[in-house]
């Protein structure tokens, strides 16, 4: 492709990808016209080629290293996919047998570790806490990087991050760790960390962890999202991968990204306290003086039905029934979504609902209490951020991260003494 500035023109090439995405490098651009691209929020910028995940948000088509989302929902595990994503194919029994116990004989975290969680005020939000926790690991395993030493990192982060964030949820009820169970596949552990206490049994309901697995499934990895660009900005600097990790469960944390089933939930309190007038709400979210959105809805790649909602939808309905349970909010969010899905403004602005529409629901009736639904992201997220983070390592490509910008500011002026300025 041929660019022409300022008298100059430019020759750029363009990049393909194997789904037939068009991507310009404009790598030289600089060197060769002295301009730089400006794209706030990089909605059109491409940062790196990636074979793991594939996104299709006109069609909602995800899939990881090629397999349907759909397909790994219904035939797969959490584990067998974190293989996937960090491997590139899905494992052999053997294989999978042997990462299975791998991670599981990894789960304890080092005894001084644990005091580590004393030190925080008990009202602690559990992400800031995980955060610093999985920065913390790094203190505990400090070996040079090697190709071995990186895949004991990967083994250490998939088995100890339940027991992190467990204990972050722990400590801040005041209840004592649980230690893990060697005996209990992944979810199943996860959830007898987080439920059981030492003065009676508790069992796990396998329709619960099957639950849990598929939530983790399900938000595995999403392609360059912000926290998985964190992860590989911080990674770029040769920064290790518990750092990388911490600084991505940071960037998870915030409302805009990781934040937003939270918001569903408190929207469907909202609408069963005020007297459950759907109609009501839909109306305020399409009203343009009002600042009201529905949360849940629309989402900057999927312009069409986010294809993980329509899994949890389903799995949502399961959920309750297995607990034997009425949910007032599913009743109220099949409600909206049937409005919103039939109502112009919503199809015109081509706003579906997306994830975090129906996983609160989920989270809220297993008993995860609300300051814990982006935790329950980052365990999903993990195996999605460390494959991304070895592939850009690997990538022959890879530069530091280091963006420019269209500086605004004052043009050259001299120091002023003290005595001589004034307040503006
Ligand atoms: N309710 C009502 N109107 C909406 C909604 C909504 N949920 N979402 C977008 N719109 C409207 C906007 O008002 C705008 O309308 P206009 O063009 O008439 O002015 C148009 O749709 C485009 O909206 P943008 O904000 O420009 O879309 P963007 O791609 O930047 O935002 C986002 C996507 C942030 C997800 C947005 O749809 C939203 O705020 N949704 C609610 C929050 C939410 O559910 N977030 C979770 C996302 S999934 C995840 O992060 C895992």
């Amino acid at each position: 492709m041929q660019i022409e500035f300022e008298g100059k023109t430019l020759t750029l090439p363009v990049i393909k990808g194997s789904e037939g995405e068009v991507g310009i490098d404009i790598s030289q651009l600089r060197a060769k016209t002295g301009a730089i691209t400006l794209d706030p929020g990089f909605g059109n910028t491409g940062a790196c080629q990636s074979a793991i995940t594939f996104i299709d948000g006109e069609r909602g088509i995800l899939r990881y290293r090629g397999y349907p989302i759909d397909q790994l929902a219904a035939e797969s595990t959490f584990l067998e996919v974190a293989w996937l994503l960090i491997k590139g194919e899905l494992p052999t029994e053997s294989q999978l047998e042997h990462f299975s116990d791998t991670v599981t004989h990894h789960t304890m975290v080092h005894q001084d570790f644990t005091r580590l969680f004393e030190a925080f005020p008990k009202d602690a939000h559990p992400m800031p806490v995980c955060a610093a926790a999985v920065g913390a690991l790094a203190t505990f395993y400090q070996e040079p990087e090697t190709e071995q030493s990186i895949q004991e990192a990967v083994i250490r982060l998939i088995a100890k991050m339940p027991t992190i964030a467990a204990y972050s949820y722990k400590h801040s009820i005041g209840q004592p760790f649980m230690y893990p169970k060697n005996a209990l596949e992944y979810s199943s552990n996860f959830l007898n960390m987080m439920f059981a206490n030492p003065c009676e049994e508790y069992v796990v309901n396998p329709v619960l962890a099957r639950a849990v697995d598929l939530l983790l499934i399900l938000h595995a990895d999403h392609e360059q999202n912000c926290s998985t660009s964190t992860v590989r900005v911080v990674g770029s600097s040769r920064a290790n991968l518990f750092a990388s990790i911490a600084a991505g469960i940071s960037a998870l944390w915030g409302p805009l990204h990781g934040g937003a089933n939270q918001q569903v939930i408190e929207m469907l309190d909202r609408i069963e306290q005020e007297g459950g007038d759907v109609q009501k709400f839909v109306d305020r979210a399409k009203d343009k003086k009002d600042n009201s959105r529905l949360m849940g809805f629309g989402h900057r790649v999927y312009k069409n039905y986010d294809p993980r909602a329509a899994i949890l939808r389903e799995s949502c309905t399961q959920v309750l029934n297995t607990l034997g349970v009425s949910s007032r909010q599913l009743e109220i969010a099949m409600k909206l979504e049937k409005i919103a899905l039939e109502d112009e403004y919503f199809i015109s602005h081509k706003l579906y609902p997306n994830v975090d529409f129906y996983s609160g629901i989920i989270y809220r009736a297993l008993g995860v209490p609300v300051n814990m639904f982006t935790v329950m992201f980052t365990l999903g997220r993990l195996p999605g951020w460390i494959a991304q983070w070895i592939e850009m390592r690997n990538d022959p490509d890879t530069r530091i991260a280091r963006p420019r910008q269209i500086y605004t500011g004052a043009t050259e002026r001299s120091y002023a003494p003290i005595e001589q300025r004034s307040s503006s």
